[in-house]
């Protein structure tokens, strides 16, 4: 069914005029010992030391470009053993940080989940703000979590505000929320529980609620709508990457190619997942190619992922409409490296609000498939 209602800030008329959400940029930035910078010279050792690596990204990343970035990957490969360091990567990154410095890539979920299993004492996330902070929010042993970037943001997260939830709890009294994790920490503490995209419906299901409010991503949020029948209240926040495609392109790539295959993010406007073939995560939608294998194949979601799966799977045509996601892309080898030297960025979140914000990720991650 379509969505219930959708509100914004505007919409809610005891927001405090001009209030700004809160910046990952302005998150404390603290040092730690650095250590010596290692040669980042392209030489007949460093090639012999990363030819396994330039095997695996060969189909994306042209020879002339490999001298440029091996002798980095393999800088931040040794210095991440010397650190005791693991590399959490989205699904988003870079061929040459997904597929030669990474220990373990994945969606949303995915991440959080693993986050909660590393057993190295430095976690950097490669990644936006949103996933290093649900990351340190479930270290439990209080590991250092690195960005290395703290600009890295997201458009949805910085739609709304913890305040912004307050209010929306004022106006509908005892309606359960609902928080897509690519919010803050500061919103996470005041919601009822996170979900991901790859299990949006079924965390809405399980609060066994007539109405929820779902936030803050409208598309997500009707989407989900779409698939149950739970009444859905969303929030005016959009992912500034997926709400530029448009349902004509997709048209026009399947009038070109009637076999050619669509796969879509569910934060795609709905005149774009109506013309997908398959619409999930990032981890859904990778899990679709490697059992589906189509001959062609259009992915209607942040570009690198298209080149980190034809990494994989060279077979699989890739036509695409190309959106960068400018958050994701300020991670790069050149800041990895300078973030294990100096232990920089390190994120930090006030420990009340994490004991908060953290109840909603573990209910999440505790719900039984
Ligand atoms: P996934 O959870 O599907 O990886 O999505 C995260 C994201 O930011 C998509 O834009
Ligand atoms: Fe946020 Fe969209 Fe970038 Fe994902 S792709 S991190 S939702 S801005």
């Amino acid at each position: 069914m379509p969505i219930t209602g959708i509100y914004g800030p505007d919409d809610l008329a005891s927001r405090p005029q001009g209030q700004v959400v809160s910046s990952p940029r302005d998150a404390p930035a603290r040092t730690g010992p650095a250590l010596p910078r290692p040669s980042l010279e392209w030489t007949p050792e460093v090639e012999r030391a990363t030819a396994a690596l330039y095997d695996r990204v060969k189909h994306v990343i042209p020879p002339i470009e490999w001298p440029l970035m091996a002798p980095t990957i393999k800088a931040i490969n040794e210095l991440k053993r010397a650190r005791g360091a693991v590399i959490l990567a989205h699904n988003y990154q870079a061929p040459e940080i997904f597929h030669c410095v990474a220990d373990i890539g994945g969606d949303s979920l995915q991440l959080a989940v693993e986050a909660t299993k590393v057993e190295a004492n430095i976690i950097v996330q490669c990644g936006v703000h949103f996933m290093a902070e649900t990351s340190k929010l479930l270290d439990p042993d209080d590991k250092t979590v690195l960005i290395p970037d703290s600009r890295a943001g997201c458009s949805l997260a910085a739609s709304i505000t913890g305040a912004d939830v307050r209010l929306l709890r004022e106006k509908f009294p005892g309606v359960p929320v609902v928080a897509y994790v690519n919010t803050s920490a500061e919103v996470k503490a005041e919601v009822d529980i996170c979900c991901t995209s790859s299990n949006a419906v079924q965390v809405v299901e399980s609060l066994n609620a007539p109405t929820v409010i779902f936030l803050p991503d409208r598309y997500l949020a009707t989407y989900v709508a779409s698939k149950t029948d739970v009444k859905i209240i969303a929030w005016k926040g959009s992912c500034e990457v997926h709400e530029r495609f448009k349902g004509e392109e997709l048209r026009a790539f399947r009038e070109a190619d009637p076999s050619v295959q669509i796969i879509a993010h569910p934060e795609c406007p709905p005149d774009v997942l109506a013309e997908a073939d398959f619409t999930g995560s990032t981890a859904h939608m990778i899990n679709w190619v490697r059992q589906k294998r189509p001959r062609r194949l259009v992915m209607i979601t942040e570009c690198s992922m298209a080149d980190n799966v034809r990494a994989e799977l060279p077979d699989v045509e890739m036509l695409r409409p190309c959106n960068l996601c400018p958050h994701m892309k300020r991670i790069t080898l050149a800041n990895i490296l300078e973030s294990l030297l100096t232990l920089r960025e390190e994120v930090t979140i006030d420990p009340a609000l994490a004991v908060r914000a953290l109840r909603s990720v573990e209910r999440m991650i505790n719900l039984k498939n």
